[in-house]
C-alpha cells in the first residue's frame, strides 16, 4: 500500500490531474466528503487529506509514504524541524506556481523605511523565509507569527509588511496593499519518506516516475 498526502484546496485540484495521468483516480472529493482517507481506483495507492503544513511532517515520520506540499511549506518545515531529515525531494512537479512576497499599504515608503535602517515590523506566517530574507539585507525586523489573513495586519497597524504568497495579485490589490519585493518563486515538490523509498522501492519508484511523465510541460 503507498499512501498519498496531500491538502484540500489547490494542490489537491493541481494534483488530480496529474494523478489521472499516471491512471491514478481519487475516489471521492475531499471538499464534499468528511472522509480524510480516500480511497483510488488502485488498490494499492491511497490519498490522505492533512493540512498543508502538516504535509512533510506526515511523510517525514512516515504517516505517508509520498506528499505533495509547496516550497514554501518545505522551507518552512525544514527550518523548524532540522532540516527536514529523512524527506527526499525527487520532483518539482510545477503545480500551484506562486511566489513569496514582501507586501505593504500602498501609503508606506516601504523603500525609506528599509534605507534609513528602520525596524520594521513584519506579520507572516513564514517566519523562517522572512527572518533569512531580512537578515541577508541587513534590515531589522521584528516579526509577527500569524496563522492566516495576513493582509490584515498592515491594515490593522498590527505590522509595516507582510510576507506572504502572492498568485494572481487579486487579494493584495482588493485589500489596497502593493507588493514591493519578491521573495522566492514557488511550485509544488513531491517529497518521499526515505525509508519508504527502500522498502517499497518499486511501487514509489513507479509512482516518482508515473508523477515525472504526467509532470512533462508543467515544470518550468
Ligand atoms: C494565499 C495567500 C493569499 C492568496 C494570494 O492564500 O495567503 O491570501 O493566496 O492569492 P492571489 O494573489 O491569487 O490573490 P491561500 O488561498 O493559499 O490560503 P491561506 O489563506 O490558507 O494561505
Amino acid at each position: 500500500m503507498i499512501t498519498l498526502a496531500l491538502s484540500k484546496g489547490r494542490i489537491f485540484e493541481e494534483t488530480v490531474p496529474l494523478l489521472r495521468a499516471a491512471g491514478i483516480e481519487v475516489l471521492d472529493d475531499p471538499e464534499r466528503s468528511r472522509k480524510l482517507i480516500l480511497a483510488t481506483n488502485q488498490p494499492e495507492v491511497r490519498v490522505v487529506i492533512v493540512r498543508a503544513t502538516d504535509v512533510p511532517t506526515y511523510v517525514q515520520y512516515g504517516g505517508a509514504d509520498v506528499g505533495v506540499t509547496g516550497l514554501d511549506t518545505l522551507i518552512e518545515h525544514g527550518a523548524d524541524w532540522g532540516g527536514g531529515a529523512g524527506l527526499y525531494q525527487p520532483l518539482d512537479l510545477g503545480i500551484a506556481k506562486c511566489r513569496v512576497s514582501v507586501a505593504v499599504r500602498a501609503d508606506f515608503d516601504y523603500a525609506s523605511a528599509v534605507r534609513q535602517g528602520s525596524r520594521l515590523r513584519v506579520a507572516t506566517k513564514y517566519v523562517n523565509i522572512a527572518r533569512e530574507f531580512f537578515a541577508a539585507k541587513g534590515v531589522h525586523v521584528d516579526l509577527i507569527k500569524l496563522y492566516g489573513s495576513m493582509e490584515l495586519a498592515p491594515l490593522t497597524g498590527l505590522a509595516d509588511a507582510i510576507v506572504d504568497l502572492v498568485s494572481t495579485g487579486n487579494t493584495l490589490k482588493a485589500n489596497q496593499l502593493v507588493e514591493v519585493e519578491r521573495i522566492m518563486d514557488i511550485s509544488s515538490r513531491l517529497v518521499v519518506n526515505q525509508a519508504a523509498l527502500k522498502l517499497k522501492q518499486q511501487a514509489i519508484r513507479g509512482v516518482i516516475d508515473a508523477f515525472a511523465a504526467a509532470t512533462k510541460g508543467t515544470s518550468a
